[in-house]
């Protein structure tokens, strides 16, 4: 396949280029050569560049910021996306766009499925969603990833900020009232590859396996301990440490209907954690 990937400069991208390029044919555009709210632009060059499919993994993703950013976020999460969706459409091809699982308010108890109803906290959630709903009211051929406390290559991820502020303090504080599913960016892009090879559109989600999850607090800890760093971790709550964004409680995925559909079985955190650890090299 002739696969075009939007923000190619994204951490996901990094990994999933290579993992893609083995059987296919890569277009990368950076958001230098394709800014995605530039809908002309966007048109012209999915046009030109004639692929089979487009990848989009560009995006606004200073959860923080965007509290004040709504504009420029909704922007790029909801009419940077509803410009791909109209390139695609126009061309008869399908998009594969990434998404969030805080499109969800957090008060479940148990992983979202892809058929609970989204009700994001905060505006990037809300911009993500728009984008989610732009693709679904404009093309029919669609991929829609949720994905979860990605990290991988680069710097801005929760597994490089704990190894880096564990060697720079001796203690660092971690929330233990929000519960996630944390993913490696190669893992993601291993189950991107298989959905796309499927043809069978629709939401899913791909997250690694952390049962019914774990708290940041706990990860930190776990990375530490991985990473044979000394350094306490030191529990609070969300309250103690307030963000400009909320953030919610409980964002487990559920990833059930990927292995039916698909047959992606996710990784077990702890197995991708130890696998990343032992590939980084700037630690
Ligand atoms: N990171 C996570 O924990 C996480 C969790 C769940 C879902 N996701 C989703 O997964 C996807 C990939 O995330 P990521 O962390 O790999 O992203 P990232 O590293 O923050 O990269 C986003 C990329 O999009 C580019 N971009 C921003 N505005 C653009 C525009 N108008 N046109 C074209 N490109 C633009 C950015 O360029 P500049 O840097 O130059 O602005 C950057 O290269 C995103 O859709 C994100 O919402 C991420």
């Amino acid at each position: 396949m002739k696969i075009l990937i939007t923000g190619s400069e994204s951490m996901l991208a990094r990994d999933l280029m290579p993992v893609l390029k083995e059987n296919n044919e890569i277009i990368p555009l950076s958001k230098q050569e394709m800014d995605i709210t530039q809908k002309d632009a966007v048109i012209k060059n999915i046009k030109r560049s004639a692929p089979d499919i487009v990848i989009n993994c560009a995006a606004y993703t200073k959860v923080d910021t965007a509290e004040e950013e709504r504009g420029k976020a909704f922007q790029v999460n909801g009419i940077g996306v509803q410009n791909i969706a109209i390139a695609c459409a126009e061309m008869q091809i399908p998009l594969c766009h990434i998404s969030t699982d805080y499109v969800f308010d957090g008060k479940k108890s148990k992983p979202y499925t892809p058929f609970d109803a989204p009700n994001p906290l905060n505006v990037y959630g809300e911009s993500k969603l728009a984008g989610e709903k732009y693709i679904q009211w404009i093309t029919n051929k669609f991929y829609i990833v949720r994905t979860s406390g990605l990290y991988g290559r680069g710097n801005n991820n929760f597994v490089i900020t704990i190894l880096r502020l564990a060697k720079e303090q001796s203690a660092v504080k971690v929330v233990t009232d929000q519960i996630c599913s944390p993913t490696y960016t190669l893992n993601l892009s291993a189950g991107i590859k298989k959905l796309i090879e499927s043809g069978s559109f629709g939401i899913y989600h791909i997250a690694d396996d952390s049962g019914s999850g774990i708290s940041w607090f706990d990860y930190a800890r776990e990375i530490v301990s991985m990473a044979g760093i000394r350094a306490e971790i030191i529990p609070v709550t969300s309250e103690e440490f307030p963000r400009p964004a909320k953030r919610p409680a409980y964002s487990v995925l559920d990833t059930e209907i990927t292995r039916l559909s698909v047959n992606y079985t996710p990784e077990k955190r702890e197995v991708a954690l130890k696998k990343f650890l032992s590939t980084a090299k700037r630690f």
